[in-house]
């Protein structure tokens, strides 16, 4: 058969479609880039706000169109998959549906749809993703690594618990053999996964944790660069601070979602952590590790948000200055404790126009932090070549440079002058590339100070 995956959602469902495709192949089918091209599609879906799930129905609707012309077979995986599961199934237009913790069964589900069961696959195969598993990766030097499962934190306006389960760690001698092989196939960069990554170990009671399994990970050979996502404000430790500040391979980049700067609202999210203790974390972090990069999520118009609550929010992040903020406007999830118990209170408009201010503050932050780049050399690894045809690269701060390239950087370090600043991508030229027989003038990059 000829697959198509189509993605929605965060990293976790990129590094599960690579699992998915993995398998597929491997059990014989073909992928391929387009629906148009596939006689078998797969929706790997997000279900985090409405909109994401609006995409998820707009897209069976594109793939309707394709169906009434010929035979096309149609699965759903993912959140929505999970949250729904057999309801799905119901409908016409989906042959099967494969829940967030049964992936490793996709070529089952698609042996069966093939011969026209509908069949949905929603217990826990979690087990069957070790190491070993065969996964098609998107990139060649840079690959996902999921290595904590779910989400126990139960934040009430949060679907995710609901749709991924509890949390599950992997054993970190599987995922450090996974590291090992990657390492042997030419990957430099990996990013550890989880909802909560900073609880990994914690179910396992060996001890280990995500600052053992950053040390571990960092000693395999060829292995330059280790990031990890999505942190959690109170399972974030001294200890991973340390390891991270100890570390010339760990990403400076730490993700910490605070989602409101106000104490009434955090209690009603259900976040275990008040206004100042986030302050407190963050300035711990930042002493340690001067040249930190933090950057956080934030929901506007939670249940309740008063303009006094919104106006701590903004002072928050006037206070702490983030390096990027992922902004959201509040969405009612169905089944979670905010949807049933508070009233989605907040006037569109309203949200709409925090969310606006919030944008245009974190832009002049930005512009700011960014400035500081200008004329300065800055190392990158080269990361993908864009549609115009110039590269892209992050730095260790994971700061996106843009820059023009003859040979093919991808993979590669470099260092970078940075010649244009914006509140998003630094632009530079490139005056040294690792294995480059071109001859290039060299300053050695400048480490970036302390933080603005
Ligand atoms: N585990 C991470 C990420 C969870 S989902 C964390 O704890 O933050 C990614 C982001 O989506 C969240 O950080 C939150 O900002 C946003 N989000 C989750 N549920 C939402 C909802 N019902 N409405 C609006 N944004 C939401
Ligand atoms: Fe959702 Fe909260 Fe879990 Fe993050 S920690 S996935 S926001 S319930
Ligand atoms: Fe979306 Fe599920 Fe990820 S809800 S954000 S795909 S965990």
């Amino acid at each position: 058969m000829k697959v198509h995956i189509h993605t929605f959602g965060c990293q976790m469902n990129v590094n599960d479609t690579e699992t998915m495709m993995g398998l597929l192949e491997i059990a014989g089918h073909e992928m391929v880039e387009t629906p148009e091209e596939a006689d078998l599609v797969i929706i790997n879906t997000c279900a985090v706000r409405q909109k994401a799930e609006d995409k998820f129905y707009g897209k069976l609707g594109e793939l309707n169109r394709i169906r009434r012309r010929r035979h096309l077979i149609v699965g759903v995986a993912g959140c929505i998959a999970e949250k729904d599961g057999k309801k799905l199934l119901e409908r016409d237009d989906v042959d099967f549906v494969v829940g967030t913790r049964a992936i490793s069964r996709v070529t089952e589900a698609v042996s069966k749809a093939m011969k026209g069961e509908k069949v949905a696959i929603l217990d826990d195969h979690l087990d069957e993703l070790n190491a070993h598993v065969a996964r098609r990766r998107m990139s060649s030097h840079h690959a996902w690594v999921t290595v904590i499962y779910g989400c126990d934190k139960f934040c009430t306006y949060c679907i995710v618990p609901y749709t991924r389960g509890r949390e599950k760690s992997r054993p970190m001698e599987d995922v450090l053999e996974e590291v090992r092989e990657l390492a042997r196939k030419g990957y430099r960069e990996i990013t550890f996964l989880g909802q909560n990554v900073d609880s990994y170990g914690k179910d396992l009671g060996d001890g280990v944790s995500l600052a053992k399994l950053l040390m571990e990970a960092e000693k395999v050979d060829g292995i330059e660069r280790l990031w990890f996502l999505t942190s959690y404000p109170v399972d974030f430790d001294e200890k991973l601070v340390d390891v991270i500040a100890a570390s010339k391979k760990i990403a400076r980049s730490i993700h910490l979602p605070v989602q409101s700067g106000s104490d009434e609202i955090l209690k009603k999210m259900n976040r275990g952590y008040t206004r100042g203790e986030y302050m407190d974390l963050i300035h711990m972090i930042r002493t340690r590790i001067p040249d930190a990069s933090i950057s956080t999520d934030i929901i506007v118009g939670f249940p309740g948000e008063t303009e006094k609550d919104f106006e701590d929010t903004l002072d928050l992040v006037r206070k702490l200055r983030f390096e990027r903020i992922n902004l959201a406007m509040y969405s009612p999830r169905k089944g979670t404790v905010a949807a049933k118990y508070y009233k989605d209170d907040v006037p569109r408009a309203v949200k709409s126009r925090r969310l606006q201010t919030l944008l245009e503050l974190q832009k002049r932050i930005n512009l700011e932090i960014n400035g500081r780049y200008l004329g300065k050399v800055v190392r990158i690894i080269g990361e993908d070549r864009m549609k115009d045809g110039r590269y892209y690269g992050r730095t260790i701060r994971n700061k996106i440079v843009i820059f023009e390239s003859k040979e093919n950087p991808v993979g590669r370090f470099l260092d970078i002058k940075v010649e244009r600043v914006t509140p998003g991508p630094l632009y530079g030229r490139i005056i040294w590339m690792e294995g480059s027989n071109q001859r290039l003038e060299h300053e050695p990059a400048e480490e970036l100070g302390v933080h603005t």
